[in-house]
């Protein structure tokens, strides 16, 4: 049984990896806005990867609705690159994740892409944000791609909002105010299932390992966590497991 953990999640981490990697080169500061859902917009440097082709109508309307995202709404929004919600819907999906946290919903582009794996696991998202434009915003994209049944978006500081939410967290992707990820962290950690996964965008922004308020440093060095770093030429994402 451990064996086969083990095989499911060294899977999960090389698809990640090649995924990521595939973003090429290159800071990308705002993410979102770039290209198609995989090739060129991600850098182009590998061509064998494609935008994803929808398995059923439902799946096609959801990502007909990020790709619009992606184009034309994406200015000031500060959203993943495609390739980085792709991923994240992956990591959901293989993960049967059932209850995922995001920080930092903006629009709400990186909630949907985890939505699109949390409509197959029957999970829900809670998600924080405490921009008011931004949020009326995804709420009216949650509502049109149909996902506004499985995701929560709490408003205000989400600092003082996240000490009222209950574990187990499957999975945490934080991307909000970078030196806010500390907090986040010690907050959260706790709550996070033995087995379940951090997530932290933009880590490439961090300077040494006292960045993002101590996060860095944090998932570097706890010994319940074990991290890689992906993408780490382009956006920066961290990639943690809390051990069983
Ligand atoms: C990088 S954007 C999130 C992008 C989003 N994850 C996506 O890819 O679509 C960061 C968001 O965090 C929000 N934010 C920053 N500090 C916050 C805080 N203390 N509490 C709640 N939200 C915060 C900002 O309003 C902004 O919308």
């Amino acid at each position: 049984m451990s064996r086969t953990v083990t095989l499911v999640t060294l899977a999960i981490v090389i698809v990640a990896i090649g995924i990521v990697f595939a973003q090429g080169p290159g800071p990308r500061p705002g993410g979102g806005g770039r290209g198609g859902m995989g090739g060129p917009g991600g850098g182009g440097s590998v061509e064998q990867q494609k935008d994803p082709v929808a398995k059923d109508a439902e799946e096609k309307a959801i990502l007909d609705i990020l790709a619009d995202m992606n184009k034309n709404q994406s200015g000031g929004m500060m959203n993943v690159s495609p390739a980085d919600g792709r991923l994240i819907r992956m990591l959901v999906e293989s993960t049967d994740a059932k209850k995922a946290v995001e920080i930092g919903c903006s629009n709400g582009y990186s909630a949907i892409w985890t939505c699109l794996g949390l409509r197959k696991t029957g999970g829900k998202l809670i998600t924080h944000d405490m921009d008011e434009g931004r949020s009326k915003l995804a709420r009216e994209n949650f509502k049109k791609s149909g996902v506004d049944g499985i995701v929560t978006l709490i408003f205000g500081d989400a600092h003082e909002t996240v000490k009222k939410l209950e574990g187990p967290i499957d999975i945490l992707f934080i991307d909000a105010d970078k030196e806010g990820y500390g907090d986040y962290l010690k907050q959260l950690l706790p709550k996070v299932r033995p087995g379940g996964l951090i997530l932290g965008h933009n880590t490439a922004m961090a300077r040494g390992n006292d960045g993002m308020g101590g996060f860095i440093e944090a998932i570097t060095t706890n010994p319940d966590l074990d991290t890689l770093f992906l993408n780490p030429g382009g956006q920066g994402m961290s990639l943690s497991i809390k051990k069983r």
